[in-house]
């Protein structure tokens, strides 16, 4: 479905929120987000961006790829990349709102920090914050990298087609 196009049920413009982030990798609270963010919007567009902060496990191709494997029984969440400010990429897609996942207090000030900015460059695009479920309020793809990269099983944690990758990367899991 094009983004212009009209939604089914009540004749307005398709409701697309951006859920920008590193997903290096993308894990299952990420797929919480989006199936909340899906209660709210028509589509979701998960992109896969740079944050100047971090150095990636994955390459970009990998991890859209797995977004899409993870993601392809939602019709209406899309997987892509965008090297530049979100708020641009938010505006070429014409999206009402940026979405991001808040898991506990920690999580506040980085986050106030970048919807702010973002307020500052486009107006026009409000950011919301969703809570994870309860279930995965611990988890990051940080965390979970470093879990596996020590034996760690992490198959709870992440989608089949990361838990896949890695196995690839890392070896698989030590026995209990
Ligand atoms: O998953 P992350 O690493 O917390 O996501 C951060 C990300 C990628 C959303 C952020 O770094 C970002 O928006 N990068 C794109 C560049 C940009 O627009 N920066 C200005 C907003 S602070």
């Amino acid at each position: 479905m094009k983004n212009q196009q009209k939604s089914k049920n009540c004749g307005h413009a398709e409701s697309i929120a951006i859920y920008p982030g590193s997903f290096d990798p993308v894990t299952n609270g990420h797929i919480d987000i989006v199936e909340r963010g899906l209660r709210l919007f028509d589509r979701i567009i998960v992109c896969v961006m740079c944050n100047a902060a971090k150095t990636t496990l994955f390459s970009i191709q990998e991890r859209i790829e797995m977004i899409e494997k993870s993601f392809e029984k939602f019709p209406n969440v899309e997987a892509d990349t965008y090297d530049g400010l979100l708020v641009d990429y938010g505006a070429r897609r014409k999206a009402r709102a940026i979405l991001r996942g808040m898991r506990a207090v920690s999580d506040f000030e980085y986050e106030f920090q970048m919807a702010m900015m973002n307020r500052r460059l486009n107006r026009n695009i409000q950011t919301v914050f969703l809570m994870t479920g309860f279930r995965w309020i611990f988890t990051s793809s940080s965390i979970i990298k470093e879990a596996a990269r020590f034996g760690g099983n992490v198959s709870d944690m992440v989608p089949p087609v990361v838990l896949q990758k890695l196995n690839e990367k890392f070896g698989h899991p030590r026995p209990l």
